[in-house]
């Protein structure tokens, strides 16, 4: 039996920053971020958003289309959780509307949240094939104002609806993980700003990229150009890709492919993240999105190899195989249109937003309204968040 993703939606805040006007401020050549990083624009997010707008904005058109009976599971996936206690996904059954006979969860393993949630929603599914599952990835990106990171900030969210018989990506069996203690990325309970060592982060990530294809390989015997149509990685920023490409074909001792052929292999899957910046849990599904939206050719039947990495640290090198007619199930003019209608903010604004955070204080607050998806964070009363649909 088929199971994978059913379907696959994204969603990120109105508001940009281009990173051509933050390297002005920052007296840094904007190539460094357009070619060097390959990041062009970052997601702005609102005071009245958060991850639970962002993944409730991303999961109402695919629940409009798919319907909400059977789901018995609801997994988010984060690394900016907005409560110690309550599940981001209890606030989303009922924003959503979800069936109460339904386990909400929260699941955190930084950037790598959403793939432990596939898994664990594609094993319900296969003990139960009646039901299906949702999961939901959302982060919100932020380091120190002018620190080697502050380009690479992002947001957004991915939904996507696991069950048998999938109509977008039916997911192989055969995985390869690898997990070591180490700190590259990391971010206390007293700060909102992630630490990073990022020459060491990204070391890690190539390394335990090579550790979980080798894994990967010895489960399925597959060869990497042979039998994977694309790629989609772990994004960061995007010009890892390539660099991620590169270790793959070294170490298969494979001749790396021409500048168009590797653009054919990566471009597709990159397009959205350079236009939002890092989505962490969510980056590699906004990546299977891109691809699956931009591809120029039909991906039917094909095999697409995904990695997932999480700092801390966690990889898996996983593979789905395209589902004959997915392209009627996409939400590609959505998805564009969502990109294509953003409101472009000047570096003051972005710093304003960037400092306005939520207030910690307990007391009670109002937030104004910012464009966006249909749900908003309206206020904070009684230190319970106050979430309403526009
Ligand atoms: P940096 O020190 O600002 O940049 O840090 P750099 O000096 O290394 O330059 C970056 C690239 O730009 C280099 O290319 C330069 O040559 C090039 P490379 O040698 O790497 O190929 N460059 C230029 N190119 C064209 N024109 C120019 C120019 N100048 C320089 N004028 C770093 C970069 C990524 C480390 C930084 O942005 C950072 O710390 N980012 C945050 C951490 C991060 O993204 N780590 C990635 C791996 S860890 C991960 O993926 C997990 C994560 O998502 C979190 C989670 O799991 O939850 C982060």
């Amino acid at each position: 039996m088929k199971i994978g993703i059913d379907l696959i939606s994204f969603h990120t805040p109105s508001y940009v920053l281009d990173l051509r006007t933050l390297a002005e401020k920052r007296g840094v050549d904007p190539d460094k971020f357009v070619i060097g990083i390959g990041q062009e624009r970052m997601a702005v997010v609102p005071p009245d958003q958060d991850i639970v707008t962002l993944a409730a904005n991303a999961a109402l058109p695919l629940l409009d289309k798919a319907g909400r009976d059977n789901i018995e599971l609801v997994i988010f996936a984060t690394e900016s959780g907005v409560d110690q206690s309550k599940a981001a996904a209890c606030f989303c059954q009922g924003l959503l509307q979800l069936p109460s006979a339904c386990r909400c969860i929260e699941v955190k393993e930084a950037c790598y949240g959403a793939t432990a949630s596939l898994r664990m929603a594609a094993a319900m599914v296969a003990a139960r094939p009646h039901t299906r599952a949702l999961v939901l990835a959302a982060d919100i990106a932020r380091y120190d104002l002018a620190s080697p990171g502050e380009p690479t900030q992002g947001a957004g969210a991915v939904a996507m609806l696991v069950s048998a018989h999938p109509r977008v990506l039916a997911l192989d069996p055969e995985t390869g993980f690898y997990t070591e203690d180490i700190m590259d990325f990391w971010r206390p309970n007293y700060r909102d700003e992630a630490l990073v060592d990022g020459k060491y982060s990204t070391r890690m990530y190539l390394t335990t990229l090579l550790e979980a294809w080798k894994n990967y390989k010895a489960a399925s015997g597959r060869a990497l150009l042979a039998d994977h149509a694309h790629f989609c990685f772990h994004l960061p920023f995007t010009k890892i890709a390539y660099k991620s490409f590169e270790r793959l074909c070294k170490a298969e001792g494979v001749p790396l492919p021409s500048k168009e052929e590797l653009d054919r292999l990566l471009e597709p899957a990159l397009l959205y993240n350079r236009q939002t910046g890092n989505t962490y849990a969510a980056c590699v599904y906004e990546a299977l999105a891109s691809l699956l939206d931009n591809a120029p050719g039909q991906l039917d039947h094909q095999r697409i190899g995904l990695f997932s990495y999480g700092s801390g640290c966690m990889a898996e090198f996983f593979s789905g195989v395209v589902q004959k007619g997915y392209r009627q199930h996409l939400f590609t003019d959505a998805h564009r249109a969502m990109l294509d209608s953003r409101t472009p903010v000047t570096y003051r604004q972005y710093e304003d937003i960037f400092n306005y955070g939520v207030p910690k204080d307990g007391a009670d607050h109002v937030f104004a309204p910012y464009r966006g998806g249909p749900f908003r964070l309206a206020g904070i009363k009684d230190h319970k968040r106050r979430y309403e649909a526009k």
